[in-house]
């Protein structure tokens, strides 16, 4: 298979500059593997020195989110040319607590995903279903409806610089994780969606990553799963130790 396997670690509303580039600097000297990407995504104020202290390190550093204008009067906002900036290559979209708790929806999520690609970043697009959703059988339309509305009008072209992560919500800081069925499941109803609205080879060639209380015990079940490219890890992100069991399981 020709995608590369991704671990990245979202530290969320984690860490300061001093701490984000400590840890940062543990990653890229256990760092034991070049068959894969490891991305780091940092809160705002660390990106910039984590992404300084990694730029002889093949660990890439990533957003947690993005505004999609470019500048002008949006007081707190951060947008993709100042992420870019700052050294980031991805940035998330659309990732459930923002969600939860920020208001945003598949046309937010539309925005910000396209303002990633005006900038030169690649998106990482969040999708995954609620516990109701799953025992009410929605899945599935849950998702597609995440994506649909989410990469509404994108060409092939762009969608090649898109990774996706199924991540059920029921599973993100829980402890739960999806079964390696039901994760596998999933990402193969997803890369059936990309075939049917984009075609083949940008299924075959996407990125989709699993999220939800990965950690280095249960990583290396889900992440050798056929549909399964990799892992967006929280928690277990914030220590070398716990990360780098993660990679090494990959
Ligand atoms: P978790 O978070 O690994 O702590 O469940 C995953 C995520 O939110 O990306």
């Amino acid at each position: 298979m020709s995608r590369r396997p991704m671990i990245a670690g979202n530290w969320k509303l984690n860490l300061t500059v001093e701490e984000a580039v400590s840890l940062a600097g543990e990653i890229a000297s256990g760092l034991m593997r070049d068959d894969l990407d490891v991305l780091v995504i940092p809160g705002f104020l660390a990106l910039e020195p984590v992404a300084l202290s990694l730029s002889s390190s093949p660990v890439l550093v990533g957003g947690q989110n993005l505004f999609w204008q470019e500048q002008g009067a949006y007081t707190g906002e951060v947008s993709g040319p100042q992420l870019k900036a700052a050294g980031a290559r991805y940035v998330l979209v659309g990732h459930s607590e923002r969600r939860q708790y920020f208001g945003e929806t598949e046309k937010t999520c539309r925005l910000r995903l396209e303002a990633a690609l005006k900038a030169g970043l690649r998106p990482i697009l969040c999708v995954g279903e609620t516990r109701d959703e799953r025992e009410s059988g929605q899945t599935e339309g849950v998702v597609e409806s995440q994506l649909a509305g989410a990469l509404a009008g994108l060409s092939a072209g762009e969608m090649a610089e898109v990774t996706i992560a199924y991540e059920p919500v029921w599973a993100i800081g829980t402890g739960l994780t999806a079964s390696e069925e039901q994760a596998n499941q999933a990402h193969a109803y997803i890369r059936g969606w990309i075939g049917s609205r984009f075609d083949k080879l940008v299924a075959n060639s996407t990125g989709i990553l699993y999220g939800g209380s990965v950690k280095s015990a249960n990583a290396a079940g889900l992440l050798h799963q056929p549909e399964v490219d990799g892992a967006l890890v929280g928690g277990a992100s914030l220590s070398a130790e716990s990360f780098l069991g993660i990679i090494q399981a990959a």
